[in-house]
């Protein structure tokens, strides 16, 4: 199978965690893509989503999906999304795409939080993935600066064939931080929080996942 067989494979185990009736959080990335498409087929039962960047908006603008603006919404009873890592007991690294601060908002909001993933993204310590931090821009070289304290090799994301800094939804800059074992994924959450400049960190562990749907060659695995 291909990767994107995975994905599409998991995406479509996902919508057994939809519950009817409710608002859904929707993350971002090409597996919760397939997710939308997913979602799409089976709107019809549910009252709308809540989208965690502009491009998952119009993605389930574009399948006739109502999107709420999360101002407008008490709850979400589950939130389902992709990872660019996963351990065994759900801690991630996420912002790949860039959209992990309103990834984290609209996670920190919903009952559940099911990640989707190829097994590819199932690893035994966080942290070969360079891990996002996204920054208000006139903090960039600040943050860079205590980010290189810490021990890893971090890097201002620039836009594609540009030198100029990515800018995210939310008009942030992301520092990808490259070359870190992450032994303890919630200290170093913590940590990072506390630097002043920083919007979020894309490690998702004080709050990871509660259910991990990994595609595997033999199948979609389930991970509690
Ligand atoms: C976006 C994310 C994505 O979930 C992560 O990058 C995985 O993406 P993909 O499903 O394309 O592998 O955190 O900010």
């Amino acid at each position: 199978m291909t990767q994107d067989e995975l994905k599409q494979a998991v995406a479509r185990a996902a919508i057994d965690y939809v519950v009817d009736g409710e608002i859904i959080g929707v993350g971002t990335g090409s597996t919760a893509n397939f997710f939308i498409d997913e979602l799409g087929l089976i709107k019809h039962r549910i009252q709308g989503a809540v989208a965690s960047s502009e491009a998952t908006a119009a993605r389930l603008a574009g399948h006739g999906i109502p999107v709420f603006d999360l101002n407008e919404v008490e709850r979400i009873a589950v939130y389902i999304d992709g990872a660019d890592e996963i351990t065994h007991a759900g801690a991630m690294i996420k912002g790949g795409g860039a959209a992990l601060t309103r990834e984290k908002i609209v996670a920190s909001v919903s009952g559940q939080f099911v990640c989707i993933a190829d097994g590819s993204k199932l690893v035994d310590t966080l942290g070969k993935f360079a891990l996002p931090v996204e920054v208000l821009p006139m903090a960039r070289n600040a943050v860079l600066r205590q980010l290189a304290a810490l021990g890893g090799q971090p890097k201002v994301r620039t836009k594609p064939g540009s030198d100029e800094a990515f800018v995210t939804d939310n008009g942030g800059n992301i520092i990808d931080v490259a070359g870190l074992a992450i032994a303890d994924p919630v200290a170093l959450e913590t940590q990072i929080n506390q630097i002043v400049g920083v919007v979020a960190v894309g490690l998702f562990a004080a709050r990871g996942a509660n259910v991990c749907l990994l595609g595997t060659a033999d199948g979609v695995r389930t991970l509690k």
